[in-house]
């Protein structure tokens, strides 16, 4: 039987964070055994912002090298950088025939984006949704591991293939769908309370996969917290509900069970919570951090793994915009 295709990329816009962890990677490492997976690094997305031409390969290479040290296995997934299938922005192209400025201009991440930097307002950002829809669409994806936020640009990209085979009278693209695997892990929260965990903003109440044991105690000490439980089996305040999730993500079932029970007879020292939290998640992410160090210093085997993963990316880019070319009239010769 065919295995269904995944596609899903992380944008190499800074250190990846628990969020990123347990949004997208984690789902990946799930997936990679069982479906035809095509994760990579969404580098030409990332240069909305305008990153400085020194740092893009540096930072591509680590994103890199965090998802493989996070237990993604080359050889099992192509694993790739966007900009080196460039099947992926002739896509792009003919999407952006079919997409039309109003509905870009209504996607709440847009408008965020414009709200936040109200000077550079590109073509590039507007037309974001387009270029996702692209990297999904080229390799006929149906399955896309994404965080919660992604939502609205999956139904985007799903609008987009359905245009282009309704316009051209084919049955090119299929629809793809979010995926994940359980509700709870979706989406996670800065430590104070304020957002969601995320490459660029919050970083003090963000932790990545890169911080050291001494960040990380830091940080979590001033992960915000109250005075504590009045009455026994209070509702949870959404900043403490956070920090318990983070513990089942990282900690022992018995410590996670331990605190609630100590959270709902009001005994719980939200000081000595923080500290077990902080151990917990520290023995998560070091080896992970250890590891991504490694890799980033063998920078010919990060290069041979992008390079083989654009290699099997292609082959099956090409073929699906052989496929579009044909559909729309671009076959001459
Ligand atoms: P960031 O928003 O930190 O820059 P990206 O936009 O590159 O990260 O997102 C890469 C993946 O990580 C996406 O699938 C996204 O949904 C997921 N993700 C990012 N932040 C979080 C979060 N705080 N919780 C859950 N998933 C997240
Ligand atoms: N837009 C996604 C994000 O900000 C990253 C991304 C780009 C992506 N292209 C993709 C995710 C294709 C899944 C599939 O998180």
């Amino acid at each position: 039987m065919q295995k269904d295709i995944v596609v899903s990329g992380i944008r190499s816009t800074g250190f990846l964070h628990l969020g990123n962890y347990f949004g997208a990677i984690h789902n990946y490492i799930k997936m990679q055994n069982d479906y035809n997976c095509y994760f990579f690094v969404a580098d030409y997305h990332s240069l909305t912002t305008h990153p400085d031409p020194k740092d893009l390969k540096q930072n591509v290479f680590r994103v890199a090298a965090e998802n493989i040290a996070s237990g993604l296995d080359p050889d099992k997934v192509s694993l790739y950088a966007q900009s080196d299938v460039p099947e992926i922005t002739e896509l792009y192209l003919m999407l952006n025939m079919l997409a039309y400025k109003g509905e870009l201009e209504k996607v709440p991440t847009f408008k965020d984006k414009v709200r936040q930097n109200p000077d550079n307002v590109n073509a590039g950002l507007l037309t974001y949704p387009v270029l996702m829809a692209a990297d999904i669409l080229i390799h006929r994806a149906v399955k896309v591991p994404v965080g919660k936020d992604q939502e609205q640009h999956l139904e985007m990209a799903r609008n987009f293939g359905n245009r282009f085979n309704q316009r051209y009278n084919v049955d090119l693209f299929p629809e793809p769908h979010v995926y994940r695997f359980d509700e709870q892990t979706v989406k996670i929260m800065s430590l104070d309370g304020n957002g969601k965990m995320s490459k660029s903003e919050n970083q003090n109440a963000t932790i990545y996969l890169n911080d050291e044991a001494e960040t990380i105690r830091k940080k979590m000490m001033k992960a915000k917290t109250d005075s504590g439980p009045t009455e026994p089996n209070s509702a949870m305040p959404d900043y403490i509900k956070n920090l318990f999730d983070l513990m089942d993500l990282v900690s022992e079932k018995d410590t996670a069970a331990l605190f609630r029970e100590q959270f709902n007879s009001c005994s719980i020292r939200y000081g000595d919570f923080k500290k077990q939290l902080a151990e917990d998640m520290i023995r998560f992410v070091d080896p992970i951090r250890i590891e991504a160090l490694e890799l980033q210093k063998d920078e010919e085997r990060l290069r041979k793994i992008l390079k083989s993963g654009a290699e099997r990316a292609r082959e099956s880019a090409v073929q699906t915009l052989t496929a579009a070319r044909k559909a729309i009239g671009i076959n001459y010769y």
